[in-house]
């Protein structure tokens, strides 16, 4: 029998119960012995909670978990970075298995968590940190084992999937969808962390740690969010053939790590442009395999936790039969991160100008000087005193796009720069 204390019983963790629950024999036999939930810990007891369970499970001290030396593995679905990173520690300290949900713990942590799981001889597992349902981190490290992953492109977080989903079928600007997301418990009260890019570059940063097999710093990831597009970008980027998303972008180039979470153009025929709604989706690239792209839900009570007793299993298993899975983790390498200024794309502008002769010359002169062509210009409406314009260059050294921009700040004719989107071709 595998002994297990569940730190948590809030939506993953009650998910994690049921299934525990309602699919006992079969696990049984998957696993080749009994799972058995010992304890549950949880912050109030007395909470009313939606599941049916047996209350004598549950405790507030950790240490009745953490101490037990009948335990052999925790979950931890607790989230955030206290209390969860002390008592996986302490876990690990003791010699248990952890199985965590909790992206932030291995985005900031994951290279000493993996070593002390290491020394200890124990395994840690975290299917669910990165897009919920979806499996990709046993994929990264086991069935692409076989490959050099080149790159990396996901639709990694659901809320602000949803709202450009909606901006661009339904024509609702940005404010209305987002209320309508956290409506429909998409979106949380407070929903900084996904809007700002946050959320999708822990998961990117987790992707491209295991990928390449270097640990990677949130600190060097460059996060943009999708706060400022407006429905005027969503309806030039369809009439230029594309479509907005936030990407979640990571590539292995000879001189460091492209990596990067922002709203891009993607061409509308690709793939991912039909990832829609609250659904995320992975598409990466690896020397032996080609393309490959996994889909599915990206969050949710029941995704989520089917990808934790998905890892439950698995290390039940590495316990019974005594062989923990402790390298699979240890990142070999030192990879640097490329510095965004140094990276290459192209990239749509929106401006306002004024309507006068030689105004596109002049914006021109400083694009060339900057040594950034351009691809198309689009001038809509004339005949007013200020007008947009659109801009589509071709592929440029960001710091030289940087500069341009500087100047355009300067130039009298440049009335406001409403917008810059990275176009991807993929
Ligand atoms: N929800 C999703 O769709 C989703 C998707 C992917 C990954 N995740 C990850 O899964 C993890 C769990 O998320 P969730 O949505 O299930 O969270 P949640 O609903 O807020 O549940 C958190 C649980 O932890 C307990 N808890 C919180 N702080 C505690 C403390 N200091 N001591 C003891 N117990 C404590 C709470 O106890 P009480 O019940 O007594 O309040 C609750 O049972 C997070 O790392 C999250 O990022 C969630």
């Amino acid at each position: 029998m595998i002994k297990i204390g569940l730190l948590g019983l809030g939506t993953v963790g009650s998910g994690v119960y049921s299934i525990l629950e309602k699919h006992k024999e079969n696990l049984k036999s998957k696993v080749g012995t009994e799972l058995r939930i010992e304890k549950i810990l949880v912050k109030d007891i007395d909470k009313k909670r939606d599941i049916d369970f047996d209350k004598a499970l549950l405790t507030n001290n950790v240490e009745d978990i953490l101490e037990n030396p009948e335990i052999d593995l925790i979950v931890e679905l607790i989230g955030g970075e206290e209390p969860a990173y002390q008592y996986i520690v302490q876990a690990l300290k003791n010699g248990k298995a952890v199985v965590t949900a909790n992206k932030l713990l291995i985005a900031r942590y994951g290279q000493e968590i993996m070593g002390l799981a290491a020394e200890k001889g124990v395994s840690v597992s975290f299917e669910a940190s990165v897009a919920g349902g979806i499996p990709i981190i046993r994929p990264l490290r086991e069935s692409f084992a076989a490959n050099k992953i080149e790159r990396i492109y996901g639709i990694l977080n659901g809320t602000t999937n949803y709202i450009l989903t909606k901006m661009t079928e339904e024509g609702q600007d940005f404010q209305l969808a987002l209320k309508e997301a956290q409506k429909l418990g998409y979106a949380e009260s407070d929903p900084s962390s996904d809007i700002s890019g946050t959320d999708a570059a822990y998961k990117i940063a987790i992707l491209s740690s295991l990928a390449y097999e270097t640990a990677i710093d949130i600190k060097d990831v460059h996060i943009e969010g999708i706060e400022n597009i407006e429905i005027e970008d969503i309806e030039l980027a369809k009439e230029l053939g594309y479509l907005i998303k936030l990407l979640a972008i990571s590539k292995f180039t000879p001189d460091g790590i492209d990596i990067r979470v922002h709203p891009a153009f993607i061409p509308e025929y690709h793939p991912l442009a039909s990832v829609n709604d609250v659904y995320n989706a992975i598409y990466l690239y690896g020397d032996s395999v080609g393309d490959v792209m996994l889909y599915g839900q990206g969050a949710g009570q029941m995704p989520t936790a089917s990808a934790v007793v998905a890892d439950i299993i698995q290390a039940s298993k590495e316990i019974y039969y005594g062989s923990p899975d402790i390298n699979g983790h240890i990142y070999k390498n030192d990879h640097k991160v490329k510095d965004i200024s140094q990276v290459h794309n192209s990239f749509y502008l929106r401006l306002q100008v004024k309507d006068k002769p030689g105004v596109l010359a002049r914006i021109a002169e400083v694009l060339g000087r900057n040594q950034v062509s351009l691809a198309s210009v689009i001038q809509k409406h004339r005949y007013a005193p200020v007008v947009p314009i659109v801009l589509v260059t071709h592929q440029v050294k960001e710091e030289n796009l940087q500069k341009s921009i500087a100047e355009f700040k300067n130039l009298g004719e440049v009335i406001a720069i409403n917008n810059i989107i990275r176009v991807e071709e993929l």
